[in-house]
């Protein structure tokens, strides 16, 4: 677990939401890679969860990969973490 509050049903839909539109604008419309490397549950399974949320809150310098910290809490990039390895709804 790479975090500590579920966020809320509504909250969710709208991680989703956000992982679907502005992830998949980067990382494809599946999340199949794109600009952005893939992050489906095959991609990912093999690396860090942890590593996956901290790429998620600060972004990865010298890369495109913008950080998420205004937007999402510590706790609500690391649920994005488990649903992406679990694969989107
Ligand atoms: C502007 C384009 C862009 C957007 C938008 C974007 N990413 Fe990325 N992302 C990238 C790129 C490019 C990389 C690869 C960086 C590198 O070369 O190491 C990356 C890497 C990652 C990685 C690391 C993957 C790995 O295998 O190590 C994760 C996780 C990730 N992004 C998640 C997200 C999530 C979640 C969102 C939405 C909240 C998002 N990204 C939005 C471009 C983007």
């Amino acid at each position: 677990m790479v975090f500590a509050d579920l966020p809320s049903p509504a909250r969710q839909t709208e991680l989703l939401n956000l992982v679907r539109q502005d992830c998949g604008s980067c990382h494809g419309l599946r999340l199949e890679g794109g600009l952005g490397l893939p992050l489906t549950p095959q991609a990912l399974k093999e690396k860090s969860p942890e590593a996956l949320k901290q790429t998620i809150l600060y972004g990865r310098g010298g890369t495109p990969m913008p950080p998420w910290n205004p937007f999402l809490t510590d706790s609500e990039a690391g649920w994005i973490v488990e649903t992406l390895l679990k694969g989107l709804p």
